[in-house]
C-alpha cells in the first residue's frame, strides 16, 4: 500500500497533461516516442500516469460509487492493484479527440504500428479482455521493454500470457 516507485520523473509539459510522473527509464522512453510521432505529424500526450495508492483509492471509491462494484472492476484496479502505481503505465490520449473516441483517431493507429519500437504495449486490448479481465482500453500502455514488446507482437499475445509462460516459472 505504500510502495512509492524510485526514480519518478517528470514527464515534459510538452507531452503530458501538469506534472504527470513515470519511472526514468519509461518516461525517456515515453518523450522518445512523442517526439517521433509529432514529427509525424502525430500528437500523443500523457493524461495520466503513475497514480500513488491514496490517490487510486478515491478513483476506485468514486467508481463504485457511480457504477456499483462489478462494473468498476471492469474498468478500474483496486487500490494496490493498479499498475499506474508501478510508475511505467500510463494513458495516452490526443488533443484533438475525447477518450471515447481515441480508438477512432490517427494517433490510435500509429501507436499501434508503432509503441513496441519503444517498448510500450496496449495493455489492454479489445481482442485479450478473458485474459486481462479489463475492458478494452485504447489509451492505456505499459511500459515492459523492447524485447518483450517484440515478443509479445510477434506472437498476438497479452501480457498475461507472457508473464505466465516467462516470468511466473
Ligand atoms: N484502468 C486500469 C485498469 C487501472 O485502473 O489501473
Ligand atoms: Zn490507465
Amino acid at each position: 500500500n505504500d510502495y512509492v516507485p524510485n526514480n519518478l520523473t517528470t514527464i515534459s509539459s510538452k507531452f503530458s497533461n501538469s506534472n504527470k510522473q513515470l519511472v526514468f527509464e519509461a518516461k525517456e522512453a515515453f518523450e522518445r516516442m512523442a517526439t517521433d510521432a509529432l514529427e509525424q505529424g502525430y500528437t500523443i500526450r500523457a493524461i495520466s500516469a503513475y497514480r500513488s495508492y491514496d490517490y487510486q483509492k478515491g478513483l476506485y471509491d468514486s467508481y463504485v460509487k457511480k457504477d456499483g462494484i462489478e462494473l468498476a472492476d471492469s474498468y478500474s484496479a483496486r487500490p494496490g492493484f493498479s499498475e499506474h502505481q508501478t510508475g511505467l503505465a500510463l494513458d495516452i490520449f490526443s488533443p484533438t479527440s475525447s477518450m471515447q473516441n481515441f480508438h477512432e483517431t490517427e494517433e490510435y493507429k500509429w501507436l499501434q504500428n508503432n509503441s513496441y519500437k519503444y517498448g510500450f504495449i496496449l495493455r489492454y486490448p479489445k481482442d485479450k479482455t478473458d485474459e486481462t479481465l479489463y475492458q478494452y482500453e485504447p489509451w492505456h500502455y505499459r511500459y515492459v521493454g523492447i524485447k518483450i514488446t517484440t515478443y509479445i507482437k510477434k506472437h498476438n499475445i497479452s501480457f498475461e500470457e507472457y508473464y505466465v509462460k516467462h516470468i511466473e516459472k
